[in-house]
């Protein structure tokens, strides 16, 4: 048995108290849709434990890929060293991505990726002898990690930029978009950012956003035209854009990548996440050869990076396996599907008290309450009725896993209108 008691003592959780932790749940093994906690009971699984296991979990062919590059070798350095499943999944994500992104670079996770983005914009400008364009201009109610460079550019009230004032670089920030996805860009909606470009462009390095879905800062859909301005902006005023499809990307919102809704590519662009249909950790930047070759030509001609675990055999050999799975699977099919069930099942939230708003995009649903939870009692709601759910402050959302039948998504969405209509009922 998993002692509970040495890990609520010991171990530190995602954005927890170690004085007062909430309860967390013994899981013993996850396969397809399921988790099984260790006392016997499955969960459906409604989160693709963040956004990760697109391919549900066990699966049979990434378990395959892991067997057989340990078979071979679990890790070696990238230093002076390739292998193959880095070339082959570095080729993957070059087919699958816009035409001049095909310069990669792998890191440890999604933060990483968008750190090394960050880097990659302030040397290119410095190999271009503009050192003054150093700063990033960012979204309000974005998110983009943990680490130093990819919390400054998260939302600095979500993230708490005020406990670390001095020890954060002070991004600026643009309101986030007002239009919704399905909507028009009018000049209003995206007036702030011309402003914040034009007063500033001298020192910006880049802008960085997720593509049409703002995640984990709130869940928002945005409109594919903001995107195009956007991009026509960052272009006329002669800074980089940056596209972090780290949570978005993989099939996510209907598109391989959220990028494609609006037909726009950035010069940078972060994965990670579902890259490895969330076997383990991997993440990889694109950049275009412009950006690459600036680099690399300015001092001290190279790229200033290099984790120790950088293309690890093992994650790249999975990843490309998850990959491949995307290329010869109808995952469109299996998102339009799911797509269709969100809708029929969350909607009717969209007529309690309570309730502000209900959205869906590709497998993501979502239902916005006027109050946050109360994340200790509604945890404990949607696992004694047998789904993983886990919600954070207003929002009650699913992101299923693709390969979720009808069944088991008309239980999650049936357990979300019953806990929501608890919760705002004022259980
Ligand atoms: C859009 C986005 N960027 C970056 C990250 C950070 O990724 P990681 O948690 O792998 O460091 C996340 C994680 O939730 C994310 O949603």
């Amino acid at each position: 048995m998993i002692d509970l008691d040495f890990d609520r003592r010991h171990i530190w959780h995602p954005y927890a108290s170690m004085k007062n932790p909430l309860p967390v749940f013994p899981v013993s093994a996850a396969s397809g849709v399921r988790l099984h906690l260790e006392d016997g009971r499955e969960l459906v699984d409604g989160m693709s434990s963040w956004w990760a296991a697109v391919h549900g979990y066990n699966h049979p062919v990434l378990n395959r890929a892991a067997r057989e590059q340990l078979r071979r070798m679990s890790h070696v350095m990238f230093g002076g060293l390739t292998h193959e499943p880095a070339v082959k999944l570095a080729r993957q994500l070059v087919a699958i991505t816009p035409d001049s992104l095909d310069r990669v670079f792998f890191s440890d996770s999604g933060s990483v990726a968008v750190e090394i983005a960050i880097k990659m914009a302030v040397q290119y400008w410095g190999a271009l002898s503009r050192p003054a364009k150093k700063r990033m201009l960012a979204l309000r109610c974005g998110y983009h990690g943990d680490t130093f460079g990819a919390m400054s550019v998260s939302d600095p009230l979500t993230g708490m930029h005020s406990l670390f004032r001095g020890a954060i670089q002070e991004q600026l920030f643009a309101p986030s978009p007002e239009c919704r996805y399905g909507e028009p860009c009018r000049d209003d909606d995206i007036s702030a950012m011309v402003r914040l470009l034009e007063e500033h462009h001298h020192e910006l390095a880049a802008v960085i956003v997720e593509p049409m879905v703002q995640g984990a800062g709130g869940m928002r859909f945005y409109s594919p035209d903001w995107l195009v301005r956007l991009r026509e902006l960052c272009t006329a005023f002669g800074v980089l854009l940056v596209f972090d499809e780290i949570a978005t990307g993989f099939g996510r919102t209907g598109k391989m990548f959220a990028m494609e809704h609006a037909g726009v590519v950035p010069d940078i662009l972060c994965v990670g996440k579902a890259l490895t249909g969330g076997y383990m950790s991997l993440a990889a930047t694109l950049a275009s050869p412009e950006v690459a070759d600036a680099i690399s030509s300015g001092e001290p001609g190279l790229f200033m990076h290099g984790p120790t675990f950088m293309a690890n055999p093992l994650a790249t050999a999975v990843a490309s396996a998850s990959v491949g799975l995307l290329q010869s699977g109808d995952w469109q099919a299996s998102v339009r599907r799911i797509e269709t069930g969100l809708r029929r099942g969350l909607e009717p939230c969209r007529g309690f008290e309570g309730v502000v708003d209900v959205r869906v995009l590709g497998a993501i649903g979502v239902v916005e309450l006027e109050r946050p939870v109360d994340m200790a009692s509604i945890q404990q709601e949607f696992v004694r009725r047998g789904v993983w759910v886990r919600p954070f402050g207003r929002l009650v959302y699913l992101m299923p896993p693709f390969i979720i039948e009808d069944r088991d998504l008309d239980l999650l969405t049936a357990v979300v209108r019953e806990v929501v209509a608890g919760e705002v009922a004022g259980r």
